[in-house]
């Protein structure tokens, strides 16, 4: 079956449903999701949107954070675009009555996180911020929008003059092709490559292989942030215990409460996050058992509702004031190459949100970067997109590349589990090295003919194709930088300062 469009948009978290929404009073607009909007990071985030609107902020204080962070390993045109542009874009949702949470006074209540300098996380619901923005976009859809809802992408369709024209899916119907004007990758991260993530388990990585498949150009695949508290619970993570705990006073303890992050970092348990979470790491290896320390906060439940729910779901009792917590994947720095507007190295073919590598979060997020990213790059695409219109001519697909056949591979659980082993918090290269032999090829991944795979195995497909450019950007990135922990190089290299491993037609540059 052919479904035309004006715009295809792939995935439903905050970028896509940004973007939607104004390119909806404009064109038709198709929208192609593995799930439900329910099921994104967006829909998940809990602890909130960072963005100056306090009189003692100031953008370069929240750029100068972002940088810190990420320890400089950024494209920092982006940087302040995202910052400046970012901070306009919510100065005018708080104008439009988003509802935030506010104090008496009505001005917005600030939260803090990690490697913040200022009181700056915008939040809503105490912890439900991706819910309240999520809903709030989606109000604002044009009823001309319409939504597909578990049909995954699998192939993005080029033309003969290589331009991305479309993609085919695959759903409860059976396959599907989409032909549009402009293809955008909304597709969120891969932190499901992970035995222990904060992710949903359809986060994996899907939009890079699609990309990578379509030989766009994808990097900084060696970075993953670890998030340091997932509430941990009989040997699993059970979701996310917000860094904005700590914000309000929390503390990472041992068994014996003792505090963990006294003497690592001047920030203490608000240092940036690869640095809590290495800490953790290493407690966690020596075989320490590892909590966040709440009795400080008053009115837990009321501030924090959704994770006061998780912690009684999992019968964790809080009036003992600790929750065991353990690190887990959380979001990925790198992805497709876009620019300002999305664009990535293919004509039509655009990327927003954590599937993109803009090269605004460096080798470390900052925290509560992420949805400001989303709203930011979605509007700025979208706008790029009304501005440009729909001039596509040559619908007629080119579709000789795919005709190697599909190596054996690791089943899910093994492969998650390698994962959180080889490419987990602290690598070492005798293991990636291993691990890289048993991996297919970037040639055999970019040709092979996925005709005929069901669901589960386009998305094993997925997986290898996001966990072997992760592990030969890991090889190749001889230094320790941000969320890349190296066991053999533990320190930043100059000699790595603002070079990017880039992937690109089945070949790697540095
Ligand atoms: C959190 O609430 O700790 C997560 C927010 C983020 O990923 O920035």
């Amino acid at each position: 079956m052919d479904v035309m469009t004006d715009v295809l948009i792939i995935g439903s978290g905050i970028a896509a449903l940004q973007a939607a929404r104004l390119l909806g009073e404009h064109f038709q607009v198709q929208i192609v999701t593995k799930s439900s909007v329910k099921m994104s990071s967006s829909y998940r985030a809990q602890g909130g949107i960072a963005a100056v609107t306090s009189q003692e902020d100031h953008p370069k204080f929240h750029i100068a954070d972002t940088l810190t962070a990420g320890e400089f390993h950024h494209e920092r045109r982006n940087v302040e675009v995202l910052i400046k542009n970012g901070t306009d874009i919510m100065r005018d949702f708080l104008k439009e009555g988003i509802p935030i949470d506010r104090q008496a006074d009505g001005s917005p209540a600030l939260g803090l996180e990690g490697a913040h300098s200022h009181h700056r996380i915008l939040h809503a619901g105490g912890d439900r911020t991706g819910q309240v923005m999520i809903d709030y976009l989606l109000d604002q859809l044009t009823s001309t929008i319409v939504v597909n809802y578990y049909e995954m992408a699998y192939e993005l369709l080029l033309n003969t003059n290589g331009d991305c024209v479309g993609v085919l899916t695959k759903g409860a119907k059976g396959t599907k092709r989409y032909l549009a004007h402009h293809i955008i990758l909304a597709t969120g991260g891969a932190g499901a490559l992970y035995s222990c993530t904060s992710n949903f388990a359809t986060n994996t990585g899907d939009g890079i292989a699609l990309a990578y498949r379509a030989g766009a150009a994808i990097s900084d695949m060696e970075f993953m942030q670890f998030h340091p508290s997932l509430l941990w619970c009989k040997g699993e993570a059970k979701g996310l215990v917000s860094e904005a705990v700590r914000g309000a006073g929390g503390i990472f303890v041992d068994a014996h409460r003792h505090p963990i992050m006294k003497g690592i970092h001047e920030q203490l348990d608000l240092a940036p996050r690869h640095v809590t979470a290495h800490a953790l790491f290493d407690k966690r290896a020596a075989g320490q058992e590892t909590f966040i320390d709440i009795s400080n906060i008053e009115h837990f439940e009321e501030k924090f509702p959704t994770i006061a729910q998780l912690c009684y779901d999992n019968n964790v009792n809080l009036q003992n004031g600790l929750i065991p917590v353990a690190p887990g994947s959380h979001f990925l720095m790198g992805g497709v190459v876009a620019d300002d507007k999305g664009r990535t190295s293919i004509s039509n073919l655009y990327a927003i949100g954590e599937v993109a590598c803009t090269g605004v979060h460096g080798a470390n997020r900052l925290a509560s970067n992420s949805l400001l990213e989303g709203i930011t790059f979605g509007q700025r695409m979208a706008q790029y997109i009304i501005q440009t219109g729909c001039k596509q001519e040559n619908f007629l697909i080119d579709d000789k590349h795919h005709q190697q056949s599909m190596p054996s591979l690791f089943t899910k659980d093994q492969l998650q589990q390698t994962m959180m082993h080889t490419l987990g918090i602290v690598r070492n290269p005798i293991d990636m090295q291993q691990f890289v032999q048993q991996l297919p090829s970037l040639q055999i991944l970019l040709h092979a003919d996925l005709d005929g795979l069901n669901r589960q195995e386009l998305e094993l497909y997925m997986m290898h194709t996001v966990a072997t450019l992760m592990v030969h950007a890991a090889i190749t990135r001889t230094e320790t930088r941000g969320a890349h922990i190296r066991t053999d190089k533990p320190q930043n290299d100059r000699r790595w300062v603002n070079r990017w491993i880039i992937f690109r037609q089945g070949q790697m540059k540095v």
